[in-house]
């Protein structure tokens, strides 16, 4: 009988797995991520379309919430103070509450903004991941709801 072409191939294919897994098992480890480092850039490729420096901020976003939506328009989060507002601020909890993926939101759908994190699931769920790092404490409560110890875990590191 003669030999099939693809044996080496199969024989080949476990020890790639096992070079692979052994890869995983040891990842390098990985940097602080800050908004200097990774959040002000991925801010200004996924969302400042939206949020950008013509976006109003929200103390304006909330005298005119509507009309700013028609003009797809969200508050400003351009600066790292101004993306604060929706971390630990006067809007706290609302960037975690729009980009969670549906873990930890009360009616398990993602939030509105998720969808905008990536173009596939993978690339959603690796921005996503990076969010959360940053954060630190990743916490969808209210800026009244919260403790003073919520609000002291938050990172949100700048640098
Ligand atoms: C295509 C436009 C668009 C893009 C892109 C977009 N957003 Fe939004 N976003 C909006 C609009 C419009 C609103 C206001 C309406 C609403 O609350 O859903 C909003 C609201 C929000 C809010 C709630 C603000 C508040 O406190 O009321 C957060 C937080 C937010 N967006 C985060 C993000 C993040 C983070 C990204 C990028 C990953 C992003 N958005 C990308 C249009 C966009």
């Amino acid at each position: 009988m003669a030999r099939h072409p693809l044996v080496p191939v199969a024989v080949g294919t476990p020890l790639l797995i096992l070079l692979l897994a052994g890869c995983a098992a040891t990842p390098p480890a990985s940097p602080k991520v800050t908004y200097e480092n990774t959040i002000r850039a991925l801010v200004d490729k996924r969302c400042s379309e939206c949020h950008g420096n013509d976006a109003p901020s929200m103390e304006e976003f909330k005298k005119d919430q509507e009309g700013y939506k028609a003009k797809k328009l969200g508050p400003r989060m351009d600066t790292y103070e101004h993306l604060m507002v929706m971390v630990n601020g006067s809007d706290a909890g609302a960037l975690m509450r729009r980009l969670d993926d549906g873990t930890n939101t009360k009616d398990n759908k993602p939030g509105n903004m998720h969808k905008h994190l990536g173009s596939d699931d993978a690339q959603r769920a690796g921005n996503l991941a990076l969010f959360k790092s940053w954060v630190g404490s990743w916490n969808l409560k209210r800026a009244k709801e919260l403790s003073e110890e919520e609000k002291k875990a938050v990172l949100a590191p700048r640098a």
